[in-house]
């Protein structure tokens, strides 16, 4: 189901006050900066883990045949590896809009390589948001990808495209490595 969390979001003042703020990327915010930022760092976040367990109807799929795109569920333990951008509070207009489908803005404490640690955003889509798909086999992950697409491109590229970019930031991610490793399959198997 589509949702529209933005006007939620442009409530959500805890930054407001500041000049500039670290926001967390950890799935296309990583691989497609299409916004002004400041500064840009390798970092990581805590006790949370990306999985392809959310649907998308506006970037990746449409309401008819929504995509899958990552968000973060909570685990004790697990860290996310992504990118940090320093931007300024202004900018979150435009990425409320971007992750409207089912994202709210959550503080998150981020750790950067140095093993310094600052405050800063992430958009979370949580398991009560009606877009929320759940998870299911890195199979049948792999093949609802390669079935959809949207307005922002095909979601196996967006798939693969996180991989990579994930690859280039030394980070490790079985979850996102398997539904590639899934999808190599089955383009080997449809002869691609
Ligand atoms: C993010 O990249 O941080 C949020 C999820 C997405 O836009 O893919």
């Amino acid at each position: 189901m589509i949702v529209d969390t933005s006007a939620a979001n442009r409530r959500m003042c805890h930054f407001d006050q500041h000049e500039s703020v670290w926001l967390f990327g950890y799935g296309s915010l990583i691989f497609k900066a299409d916004f002004p930022w400041l500064k840009r760092r390798p970092a990581s976040i805590l006790h949370w883990q990306r999985r392809f367990w959310q649907g998308s109807h506006d970037h990746r799929g449409t309401p008819e045949q929504p995509g899958r795109v990552v968000t973060l569920v909570p685990q004790r333990g697990a860290r996310c590896d992504g990118l940090a951008y320093l931007i300024s509070p202004a900018v979150f207009e435009q990425l409320d809009f971007r992750e409207k489908n089912g994202y709210h803005r959550f503080v998150t404490e981020l750790q950067f390589a140095d093993n310094s640690r600052a405050e800063g955003l992430v958009y979370i889509a949580t398991k009560d948001n009606p877009a929320f798909l759940g998870p299911a086999s890195e199979a049948d992950i792999a093949l609802h990808i390669s079935r959809a697409t949207g307005p922002s491109g095909h979601n196996v590229d967006y798939l693969l495209e996180l991989a990579t970019a994930l690859r280039e930031l030394d980070a490790q991610d079985t979850h996102v490595f398997g539904i590639e490793a899934a999808i190599e399959s089955l383009r080997a198997a449809n002869g691609a």
